[in-house]
């Protein structure tokens, strides 16, 4: 494969599973490479640098004050979806960004999670054996999506009727490039609609408070003030994005990583608890739900010998660090045991570093574990549906049955 014919924005590079080939040739050859990059007719041309290197990711990652967040971690050019974003503390540097970013780490600690264990067990109880009743579902869509969905929702303060459409609008907008999902065009009206929900919940919040972070979040001060409930309404657009797809995805992918490494499914359920937390880990380095995030030079600077002007855009593919062969042994091996595994699911290890993990790293061994439990012997039940986006990972539908009892 010659690396220099290799294009990242180009829809049909996406169209089905993710080609590892192609990002193993750029680690190669050329591992810091051009990509220009126009959106549509509407849009300007841009372009970006993409990296597909550990060592070069972490290097940008974890150098915040040179390669900034700011004005967008979007990989396009400056567009209505990005101005939707404004005020998403993940497009900020800084004092600015570490302050609303505490707000929400109080919660999301390691500690912080556990008050939703109970919460997370009863949903995914309901889901895993609704699935053994049925003997044949799509796994996507009827467990391992709705499942961070009720979390999710319960967590924010959004109530179970409106979670079918939350996740409706949440897949939209972060898939947005998958012209199965609509399409650039449309993302900038389902951003739009996620931060009128969320602000309209903080109204209804002011007048009667609940036990949600929705009415957590009118108890917090910032800058010696209230947030407003536009504000609110932000804070809930970004988590409500980033908290259901990404996890849904790699609940999805587990079942077709157990169905192709039935191996593995038998050496976990050797010790669902014991080993559950470094599985999550693998499925989470394999998987990679957030392929790459975006930064900009804040000046003139060099990455791998190649030349970065300031303002230039910098594309970390976590997909591909995750498979560098110099950081993990045979990188494409679903390994439940792989020790160490540094991976960057969660991001390079930079300030920006995933607020939700410890949410997800509590969520999935609960599902991964009734899974091994209730699911015995899943086999594919049709042809799975991926997801065609340069930026999500995810799968729309994953049809397996289950051999109960054979
Ligand atoms: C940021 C992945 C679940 C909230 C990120 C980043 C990645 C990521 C790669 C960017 C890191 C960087 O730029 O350095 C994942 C994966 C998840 C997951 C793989 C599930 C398996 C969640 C959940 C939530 C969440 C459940 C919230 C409920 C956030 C937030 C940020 C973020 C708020 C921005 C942090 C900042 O800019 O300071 N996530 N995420 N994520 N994630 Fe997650």
């Amino acid at each position: 494969m010659d690396a220099t014919k290799i294009n990242l924005t180009d829809p049909a590079f996406w169209q089905g599973p993710v080609n590892f080939e192609a990002f193993a040739t750029l680690r190669r050859d050329l591992p810091i490479s051009w990509h220009d990059f126009c959106e549509g007719p509407e849009h300007g041309m841009t372009g970006f640098w993409a990296l597909t290197r550990y060592d070069d990711i972490v290097t940008v990652s974890q150098n915040s004050s040179l390669f900034r967040n700011q004005p967008s971690t979007y990989i396009g050019d400056q567009s209505e979806e990005e101005a939707q974003h404004e005020g998403w503390f993940l497009n900020m540097d800084g004092p600015r960004h570490f302050m609303l970013r505490s707000v929400v780490q109080k919660i999301l600690s390691p500690k912080g999670v556990e008050r939703y264990r109970a919460n997370a067990e009863a949903h995914a109880t309901a889901l895993v054996l609704a699935a053994k009743e049925k003997g044949e579902v799509d796994f996507a869509t009827d467990v391992a999506q709705p499942y961070p969905v009720a979390v999710i929702c319960d967590f924010l303060g959004a109530p179970p009727s409106d979670r079918k459409h939350m996740h409706y609008l949440t897949q939209h907008a972060l898939a947005g490039d998958a012209p199965e999902l609509g399409g650039p065009a449309s993302v900038a009206s389902y951003f739009k609609e996620l931060n009128d929900y969320g602000t309209a919940l903080a109204r209804e919040r002011r007048r009667s408070p609940k036990d949600d972070f929705v009415s957590y979040l009118h108890t917090v001060e910032v800058d010696g003030r209230r947030f407003t409930d536009e504000e609110i309404g932000v804070q809930f657009q970004l988590l409500v994005t980033a908290g259901m797809e990404t996890t849904g995805t790699v609940g999805t992918h587990m079942m077709r990583l157990f169905m192709e490494n039935p191996d593995q499914m038998a050496l976990w359920a050797t010790d669902p608890d014991g080993l559950a937390a470094g599985a999550v880990e693998e499925m989470v380095r394999l998987i990679t739900p957030v392929m790459h995030m975006r930064r900009t030079a804040a000046e003139d600077t060099e990455i791998a010998g190649q030349k970065i002007a300031a303002g230039d855009k910098v594309v970390m593919w976590f997909i591909s660090g995750n498979r560098d062969e110099t950081k993990f042994q045979h990188p494409d091996h679903f390994h439940i045991q792989r020790n160490p595994n540094p991976h960057m699911g969660f991001g390079g290890g930079g300030r920006h570093t995933c607020l939700g993990a410890h949410l997800a790293r509590m969520e999935l061994p609960i599902l991964a574990k009734l899974t091994l439990k209730h699911l015995s012997r899943p086999e594919p039940a049709g042809e799975p549906v991926y997801v065609a986006s340069r930026f999500a990972n995810g799968m729309l539908s994953l049809p397996v049955r289950f051999n109960q009892g054979v």
